[in-house]
């Protein structure tokens, strides 16, 4: 673990909380699903999940069985939504602590009912339909059988269908015509369930794209994932729907070191960047193990006092280097904030600069990088 003096990702549960009210005045009637997998997308799961509920979200939705087992260890007793499960997992665990599967096969049915039998207990389970994603669910032409399934199932009283829903593929681009096809097979495929006599008690189909972009996606449910953490889903959703996101996490660490280069001189692994004139590097103590891509080199800046500032050389394991400037007035425990402050860099540009998405800037921050919790009632 680094010595939180020296980084930290400061996480502030304020701007949590005011992510999820926004969007959840925005979607209402429409309840909220925090998605909090991968650590809350890097931000600490058990703290987002409790901003969640203390916001009044009334479901949790998590990847894998274990890390829903780790919101319950850490006190959360309400509904939760797990999705993702390994062929030989053992729903088990899940069934008995209350936790909803999801079944997209039958023999994903076929496990959550072995666990019902295993622990005596009712499997909460909810169908996915794969309605044009082509990831994970029933194929439309399956949905019939595994429904007519579910039904048996139901009918012994070892599973209850608690839900229904499907994930969307394009909703952050707001004309994309992927979208209405998959909203439309999803709304087929509903009323198919509830022909055959399956009665939901949850419909979900919304991302934070659509959450935000298409009110009439919204069904009983949104799944809330990045929006809730500050980021937009796509360019300017937030800002097309109205609705003000803040940064929840700041990343931020001290320079370690400051020190004069000549110009021509090379800077870091392979010499890649040679100094163009005589200047001041910084040294920034976070690397591509803590999640700092190596693709930042060059393309994105940091923030040091009122300046920003580029990366030079490759970044390392632990450690990248800033150009500071001639001059530069910065010392040895000077603040830098790398992305998260209002007054930017946000993640969003660290995504720009690498050619990727602010979910993967913010989920891949290490584990060793402590999380600091930042809030005015705190
Ligand atoms: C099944 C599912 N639902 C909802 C979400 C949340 O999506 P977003 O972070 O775009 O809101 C995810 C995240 O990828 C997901 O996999």
């Amino acid at each position: 673990m680094i010595d939180p003096r020296t980084a930290s990702a400061t996480i502030d549960t304020d701007a949590l909380r005011h992510n999820i009210d926004a969007i959840a005045h925005h979607v209402a009637p429409a309840q909220v699903m925090a998605v909090v997998k991968a650590d809350g997308y890097g931000h600490g799961a058990v703290t987002c999940a409790r901003v969640a509920r203390e916001a009044g979200a009334p479901w949790l939705g998590i990847a894998t069985i274990g890390e829903a087992l780790v919101l319950r260890e850490a006190g959360d007793t309400g509904p939760i939504l797990s999705w993702l499960h390994g062929p030989e997992e053992d729903y088990e665990p899940a069934v008995a602590d209350g936790i909803d599967v999801t079944a997209g096969t039958v023999d994903q049915l076929s496990s959550a009912l072995m666990a019902a039998a295993a622990c005596e207990k009712t499997a909460r389970v909810q169908l996915e339909l794969d309605s044009g994603m082509r990831r994970a669910g029933s194929d439309p032409a399956e949905w019939d059988h595994l429904c007519r399934a579910a039904l048996e199932c139901e009918q012994t009283g070892a599973v209850k269908i608690t839900g229904i829903w499907s994930h969307l593929a394009t909703a952050d681009e707001p004309d994309h015509p992927a979208t209405q096809k998959q909203a439309d097979a999803f709304a087929d495929a509903v009323a198919h369930a509830r022909s055959v006599g399956l009665e939901p008690e949850i419909v979900h189909l919304a991302n934070s794209a659509a959450a935000l972009g298409h009110p009439e996606l919204h069904h009983d449910a949104v799944r809330l994932g990045i929006a809730m953490y500050g980021i937009d889903p796509g360019d300017g959703c937030a800002t097309r729907a109205g609705v003000e996101l803040l940064p929840a996490m700041r990343l931020r660490a001290q320079l370690a070191a400051v020190r004069h280069v000549n110009e021509g001189d090379g800077v870091s692994y392979g010499h890649s960047w040679i100094a163009p004139h005589d200047t001041t590097l910084g040294l920034v103590p976070l690397g591509y193990a803590d999640g700092i891509l190596r693709a930042a080199s060059g393309r994105v800046k940091v923030r040091v006092g009122n300046r920003t500032v580029p990366i030079v050389g490759r970044v390392c394991m632990d450690q990248f280097m800033i150009d500071l400037g001639p001059d530069a007035p910065d010392a040895v425990g000077d603040e830098v904030t790398l992305f998260g402050a209002v007054d930017g860099p946000r993640a969003e540009d660290w995504a720009e600069g690498c050619d990727t998405i602010g979910y993967e800037i913010v989920s891949r921050i290490g584990g060793r990088v402590p999380r600091v919790l930042e809030d005015g009632d705190e």
